[in-house]
């Protein structure tokens, strides 16, 4: 397996999950990659590792360059298994490598090996000289785990971000450029939707001090490198860091007998009278992954279910379950549903959405057994009202 320069001296000796279709229960349908960066200088450099079942594919690139019993330190920019799994079967081969993390970087590779490797913690802005160039590492607690790290190569103007800026892309062209950005686009914004979302306000921060640098690329740990798209994406963060929603609505919705879907279509037929855009997911099509993209880009957010058994639906329950977990913000929800007697499934999802701290302008619909026309038309002049509060929207 070959290489590939990134810059003179710089190169991606990463691994390819061509087969990965789930990754924590976020479907993966292009694959992924792990990212790992060799730096070749007086001193020889790992940044970060595959996922442990790559590891032969990541020797076998490395080794395409130097000797891998040379390398000299492991940066370890987070410590989740698809970036470290890979870190004990290096160390046998380069067993005087020094680890360069993070303090919780550390304890959680402790934790994770049960190794007494040879660890050399660093803080936000510190330095090491690896010869020619110096690596500078800058702390982004809770982009995603409280280890994560970057590290800057400030020579080259190269950030690599790990998870940051990753998106799930099994490809064998490396440069944003060579894929093109409608696909990143999509794929970056899934990638952050599941992955980032709840972290907004770390986000900013990490944007903040990031932007001090003068970064020309960025390498991340999952997917493609940014060069060409590098602005693109930054505004992107920036985006969805601060809950910047675009004036649409997503329905969201599953059935049992087809009311809750009657009156999910009769919602739609109400906003787009008011030309609002509308996302339609049903839970029997749709995976919650994939949802949770139209979720980051929605400002109205509409959830129904039927009541089952005192409650909502399963499927339902799994979508809010997750929802809650990436807590997005400044979304107007509206809850609807039908049930036979006891009707509890609406309060049950306004609870999720009132607990998200969204605004909730209009009082919910619960239609008891079948929707009959006039109920639909309420329905129907209910989605035209929250259309306009949509338009009014800030
Ligand atoms: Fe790509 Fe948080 O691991």
């Amino acid at each position: 397996m070959k290489p590939v320069e990134i810059k003179r001296g710089i190169y991606w000796v990463g691994g390819i999950d061509w087969d990965l279709r789930n990754f924590h229960g976020y479907l993966t349908q292009r694959g992924s990659t792990y990212n790992a960066y060799l730096i070749v200088d007086e001193k020889i450099v790992l940044v970060d590792t595959v996922k442990h079942h790559l590891f032969e594919e990541m020797l076998s690139r490395i080794k395409g360059i130097v000797d891998p019993s040379r390398i000299d330190y492991v940066v370890s920019n987070h410590v989740e298994m698809d970036h470290s799994g890979s870190i004990p079967k290096i160390l046998e081969i380069a067993p005087k490598a020094k680890i360069v993390t993070s303090p919780q970087g550390e304890k959680g590779l402790r934790r994770h090996f049960k190794e007494d490797w040879d660890f050399l913690t660093v803080k936000s802005g510190d330095v090491i000289n690896i010869g020619n160039r110096s690596l500078q590492f800058f702390l982004t607690p809770m982009v995603h785990w409280p280890d994560n790290m970057v590290t800057y190569i400030p020579k080259e103007k190269i950030l690599l971000s790990n998870d940051a800026f990753g998106q799930h892309i099994a490809n064998a062209k490396r440069f944003d450029d060579e894929i093109g950005w409608d696909i990143l686009y999509e794929e970056s914004a899934k990638y952050y939707a599941n992955i980032v979302f709840p972290y907004g306000e770390q986000v900013k921060k990490a944007l903040d001090a990031l932007s001090r640098l003068n970064i020309e690329m960025i390498a991340p740990g999952h997917g493609t490198i940014w060069r060409t798209y590098l602005p693109k994406i930054l505004e992107c963060y920036q985006k969805w860091a601060n809950n910047e929603t675009e004036k649409r609505a997503l329905i969201v919705y599953d059935t049992m007998w087809n009311s809750t879907r009657k009156i999910a279509y009769s919602l739609q037929e109400g906003l787009e009278s008011e030309d609002i855009s509308i996302t339609m997911r049903a839970l029997k099509t749709n995976h919650i992954s994939g949802i949770l993209t139209d979720v980051l880009f929605s400002r109205a957010i509409l959830v129904g279910s039927p009541t089952l058994n005192n409650g909502i639906l399963p499927p339902i329950g799994a979508f809010l379950t997750y929802l809650k977990g990436l807590r997005p913000k400044k979304r107007i929800g509206f809850p609807f549903g039908s049930y036979g007697w006891g009707g509890q499934a609406v309060k049950e999802i306004e609870n999720v959405m009132k607990n998200l701290g969204w605004e909730i302008p209009l009082e919910s619909i619960n239609i008891r057994y079948i929707p009959d026309k006039e109920e639909l038309d309420k329905t129907r002049k209910m989605g035209q009202k929250l259309g306009k509060i949509i338009k009014e929207s800030k």
